[in-house]
């Protein structure tokens, strides 16, 4: 099982550039399902995650070729789709799976798809989905861990309230609405960029969305959908992250390619902990070295408040801050895996139900770290850049899952870090 082997004491400096979003990605992929011809993304992570995504389409019967040598634009043609089925091999290894079911419905009447389980931060259900679903007009049922849904008239218009936000929720839901006949309006919606990523594409291939990036989204359904071309939007949570190894490095550092104030959240509380984060040009920020860290408390909460997908990586930070910082996490009921990890790195965190108290230590040491889920894993990662000694993460395979080559990216700015085979 692959490693990443981390030196640490470096202080990150130069430039890095951020990849595309993969969570904007993985449903503007699925979306291919509702149109016919084909369509061409650019800005695509190489990811593990798209590779399952684009796997699951060519299962469904979709064509999906890499035009470029990196991987990074899709080419993805939906007019032999023979199948709706989307089976458990493929959905237990990435649950955003479920964001075919939508879609499937919406083109042809019926998906059969394999429950996605939980995963280690959460039980992570998709009740919501089912309910939006079933409020379009799909008869939905279980049976053997599948979800099989039905609309042989289509889907109808409605109004659609999500009890809780739900960033995929709303995705799937938005993709099947489209085309429905008539009006639907989604309330308490999701608000992250990711969703209004793939409104606008909707747009782009013919529907007709309003209000994506709102609590409120209004959809006039259309009968057909087309190809087109898209650039999927940089990816705000790879940006925090690399935001965040050059506070807790002390570098000087400048992330660019990606769109500042998605990550206003993180930048305000940096700002708040001491750290020097400024404006660096179009599409970039620079964090300056800062004399002390202050401890600053975060609560995390939907789009725009703090992203829990930056959660793990802040709470590395603050485990190194002046003081007692309280984070507390009301999205996932489980996602204090990586806190055992940093305290084998010396880390001082006491974890009461959804909150952690991270009492600040001079330093950090090396240690063998084993990653749970893809932003605990960054969060070890992190934590090895400034720990005296060596660290080695473990089953880097999560972190794969949400950073393109990590370890290149950190290297080329100065981080003594490689992965071992
Ligand atoms: C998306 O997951 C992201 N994944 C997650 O990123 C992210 O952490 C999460 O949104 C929150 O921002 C993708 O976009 C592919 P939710 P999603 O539905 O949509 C509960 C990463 O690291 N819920 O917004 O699955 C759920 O259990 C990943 O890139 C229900 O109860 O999250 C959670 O507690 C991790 N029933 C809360 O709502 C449902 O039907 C929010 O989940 C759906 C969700």
């Amino acid at each position: 099982m692959q490693k990443i082997v981390i030196e640490g004491g470096a202080r990150l400096k130069g430039e890095v550039r951020v990849s595309g979003a993969k969570n904007a990605a993985l449903p503007i992929l699925a979306s291919a399902i509702l149109g016919t011809g084909t369509s061409t993304y650019r800005n695509v992570p190489k990811l593990a995650d798209l590779g399952t995504m684009s796997k699951l389409l060519t299962l469904l019967g979709a064509k999906v070729e890499s035009v470029d040598r990196e991987g990074h634009v899709l080419r993805v043609s939906t007019d032999a789709l023979t199948t709706h089925h989307a089976p458990y091999e493929l959905v237990k290894t990435m649950r955003a799976s479920v964001l075919v079911l939508g879609p499937l419905v919406a083109r042809y009447g019926q998906a059969r798809v394999s429950l996605p389980g939980g995963c280690a931060i959460g039980a992570r259900p998709i009740n919501l989905h089912v309910a939006a679903l079933e409020q379009l007009g799909a008869e939905i049922q279980h049976s053997h861990g599948y979800v099989e849904a039905r609309a042989p008239q289509g889907l109808k218009g409605a109004q659609v309230h999500f009890e809780r936000i739900t960033v995929t929720g709303t995705e799937d839901v938005l993709m099947a609405a489209v085309l429905a006949q008539g009006e639907t309006v989604i309330s308490n919606a999701a608000r992250e960029p990711e969703v209004q990523d793939l409104a606008l594409l909707l747009n782009k291939m013919g529907a007709s969305v309003e209000g994506a990036g709102t609590s409120t989204i209004r959809v006039r359904g259309v009968s057909s959908l087309h190809g087109t071309e898209h650039a999927i939007i940089p990816d705000r949570i790879e940006a925090g992250t690399f935001l965040i190894a050059a506070a807790i490095t002390r570098g000087n550092l400048v992330v660019s390619g990606f769109i500042p104030e998605h990550v206003e959240a993180l930048a305000s509380k940096m700002r708040q902990a001491g750290v020097d984060v400024t404006a660096a040009g179009h599409g970039a920020l620079r964090v300056q070295a800062s004399l002390k860290l202050r401890a600053t408390d975060i609560t995390t909460e939907e789009y725009p408040g703090f992203a829990t997908d930056l959660q793990a990586q802040y709470m590395a930070l603050m485990t190194l801050a002046e003081g007692i910082s309280f984070v507390s996490e009301t999205i996932f009921e489980n996602r204090f895996m990586h806190t055992q990890e940093l305290a084998r790195m010396g880390a001082n965190i006491r974890v009461e139900g959804r909150q952690a108290i991270v009492a600040g230590v001079a330093e950090l040491t090396g240690a063998q770290v084993i990653a749970s889920d893809l932003r605990a894993s960054a969060s070890l990662v992190l934590a090895g850049l400034v720990a005296r000694g060596e660290t080695v993460v473990d089953r880097v395979y999560h972190i794969d899952r949400g950073y393109e080559r990590i370890e290149e990216k950190l290297a080329r700015v100065g981080a003594r870090i490689e992965r071992i085979i």
